[in-house]
């Protein structure tokens, strides 16, 4: 596996490969890889020629009283686990060489970026589409690949990608769970074992309001089911947000008639501060069986 640390080196590479008409998959990533990474990895070895990942830790989408200082790193364990799976090259550079003195362009997709966590995290989504335009650049995939594990993170990089007219192809990945149904997170390593026991809530949660949605044909119902279901645990905190959303434009749907809802799929979508973490989660549905 080659490994770059140096932003022209990595674009150089990229070019001959492209140039010899080899496609290039991408998976940018923050790092403390887990099976939900790996199984973008996995996808991505499948359908290209080379397969690049990127470890950085983009100090521009945290705010500043957020976890940037103690997110978690273990680029040793990172190295092993992608070279064991074959990937090609490790793009690793360092906030100096993507952010050097002067850097004054920022990407915004407006609207998506202020809604669900970014009403919680401003400037979070900027910094999002910022370092992954920047990396694009760089690394000059033909598809890249994100998980729904970040619904909203996902859509709002689709959207950036078709406003831009960028020729990438980008490729939503089903969310990998743990056996108990929470999600795999890099930062479910910051919850004590009590909290970690408890903390599939939010999917059983989810899965509740499903069967409600399913049984009820009521969206605002199924959103009492939900929040009914978050509000038991001792280990949360705050419920940020936690509703049934238009998967295209992220509206909340809890005071919409399900006859007047012309589309055929919605997603729940949570985000909590539980236990010392802040956990998000979202699944999505499938309206009343209309196919
Ligand atoms: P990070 O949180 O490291 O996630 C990297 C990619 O892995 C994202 O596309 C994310 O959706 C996906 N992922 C994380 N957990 C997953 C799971 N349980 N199942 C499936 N996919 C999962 O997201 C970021 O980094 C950053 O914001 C980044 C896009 C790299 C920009 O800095």
């Amino acid at each position: 596996m080659k490994v770059f640390n140096d932003v022209l080196d990595m674009q150089s590479y990229s070019k001959g490969l492209r140039l010899k008409g080899k496609t290039i998959g991408f998976v940018p990533t923050m790092g403390a890889l887990h099976e939900g990474h790996l199984s973008l990895v996995k996808r991505s070895l499948e359908e290209n020629d080379i397969t690049v990942v990127s470890i950085f830790v983009n100090p521009i989408q945290f705010g500043p009283q957020e976890d940037l200082d103690r997110y978690p790193r273990d680029l040793e364990g990172d190295r092993k686990k992608l070279e064991s799976l074959g990937v090609d090259a490790l793009f690793l550079p360092t906030p100096e060489k993507m952010y050097p003195e002067g850097f004054k362009t920022y990407v915004t997709v407006e609207g998506l970026s202020e809604k669900l966590c970014g009403a919680f995290r401003p400037g979070h989504f900027r910094g999002v589409t910022t370092v992954v335009l920047k990396l694009f650049n760089i690394v000059k995939p033909t598809r890249a690949y994100f998980g729904l594990k970040d619904f909203q993170q996902t859509l709002i990089i689709k959207t950036m990608v078709r406003d831009l007219n960028l020729d990438i192809e980008i490729v939503p990945c089903p969310t990998v769970r743990e056996p108990d149904g929470l999600a795999m997170s890099s930062r479910n390593s910051y919850l004590s074992e009590d909290e970690r026991r408890g903390a599939n809530l939010i999917y059983l949660a989810m899965k509740e309001a499903e069967k409600t949605l399913m049984e009820s044909m009521s969206f605002s119902r199924a959103v009492e089911t939900l929040n009914e279901h978050l509000r038991k645990s001792p280990h949360v905190r705050e419920i940020q947000y936690a509703s049934l959303y238009d998967p295209e434009t992220l509206e909340d749907l809890r005071d919409v008639d399900v006859k007047i809802y012309g589309k055929k799929e919605a997603v729940f979508a949570v985000a909590l501060l539980y236990g010392k973490a802040r956990l998000i989660d979202n699944l999505i549905v499938k309206i009343g069986g209309r196919e």
